[in-house]
């Protein structure tokens, strides 16, 4: 990846750089691509057009901003946020390389406090997968909207996770009404998904990443202010490609959940590792296991009166 890597403890880079693929660089050549379809239509929903300004919230490795300037020839703004300095900083090399620097400008700032952005000073707000990690999100909507120029449009994409935490929640139940006695893998399942999503009712509901959904997202937009509303649910049921034990077992579903191989590392006995990589590995490397994504894509804009 241009730009260079980063040695890091900062959790967003740590996941974006490196255990998004584990290390795998095939791996992460098939994530990019994946991602680049997301953003493509998050770009096309933020109605480009030269000259303009736009907004990258949570801008992670700069994917979308350095897409965003090719696309437009260069002729545009674009203002990058994040929390993470590490990402910021591989970001901007990152572009600076691709000859865009001069284009963009650079913030480390929360999505709900945007406080070194001006009022009404941008044409387009994009984000991709970053509402989900935030905690106060009506906030982030309302800067979003206060953000915009009036007639600015709004685009984002997020990953809906509440299905995954509702299945660790019915695998849980499963498990404690005793289904661990007919299917020995049944508790290392659950276990593996309450490690990495919450499991209880109360967790759920108290845990940014799962406790909205696809409507929410419309709503607090709307609550907001913006007008024009759009929301596409799309749910995706594929087959997983072929990928090494390591690679699988050394990624995790989103930047706050810990590996399947930490997991087992730090929970399981050596028992129970043998067990599940038996049962699993096979079909991890054939390829084919179900492989399910759940994305939101909400666009509007924010009233010209
Ligand atoms: C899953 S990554 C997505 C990055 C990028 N948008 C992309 O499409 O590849 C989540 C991003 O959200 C950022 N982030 C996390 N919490 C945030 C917050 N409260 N405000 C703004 N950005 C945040 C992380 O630093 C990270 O860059």
């Amino acid at each position: 990846m241009a730009g260079g890597e980063v040695g890091t403890d900062d959790v967003w880079a740590r996941w974006l750089l490196t255990d998004r693929h584990a290390g795998d660089e095939a791996y992460r050549a098939a994530i990019e691509d994946e991602v680049s379809r997301y953003t493509e239509r998050v770009l096309d929903a933020a109605e480009l057009r030269p000259g303009m300004t736009l907004l990258d919230l949570g801008a992670g490795d700069g994917s979308l901003a350095l897409r965003a300037l090719e696309r437009l020839g260069g002729e545009a703004e674009v203002v990058l946020t994040d929390v993470s300095a590490p990402l910021l900083a591989h970001a901007k090399a990152r572009l600076v390389a691709a000859g865009r620097g001069p284009r963009c400008r650079f913030h480390r700032l929360a999505a709900d406090r945007l406080g070194g952005i001006d009022s009404a000073s941008v044409d387009a707000v994009t984000s991709r997968a970053v509402l989900a990690y935030v905690g106060p999100r009506a906030a982030a909507f309302a800067e979003a909207f206060r953000v915009l120029r009036p007639g600015g449009r709004l685009s984002i994409a997020e990953p809906v996770f509440r299905d995954e935490a509702e299945l660790a929640l019915a695998l849980a139940a499963r498990v404690a009404a005793g289904g661990g006695a007919q299917d020995p893998l049944l508790p290392l399942i659950a276990r593996w998904k309450a490690a990495q999503f919450p499991a209880t009712a109360e967790g759920i509901a108290a845990t940014p990443i799962t406790n909205f959904g696809e409507r929410d997202l419309l709503y607090l937009a709307q609550a907001a202010g913006f007008t024009d509303l759009h929301l596409a649910f799309c749910i995706d049921v594929g087959r997983a490609r072929p990928v090494s034990w390591a690679s699988y077992i050394g990624t995790s579903p989103h930047p706050l959940a810990p590996s399947l191989a930490m997991i087992m590392a730090r929970d399981f006995s050596a028992g129970e590792r043998a067990l599940l990589e038996a049962a699993l590995r096979p079909a991890v490397e054939a390829g084919g296991l179900p492989q399910t994504d759940r994305i939101a894509y909400l666009n509007g804009r924010r009233p010209t009166a």
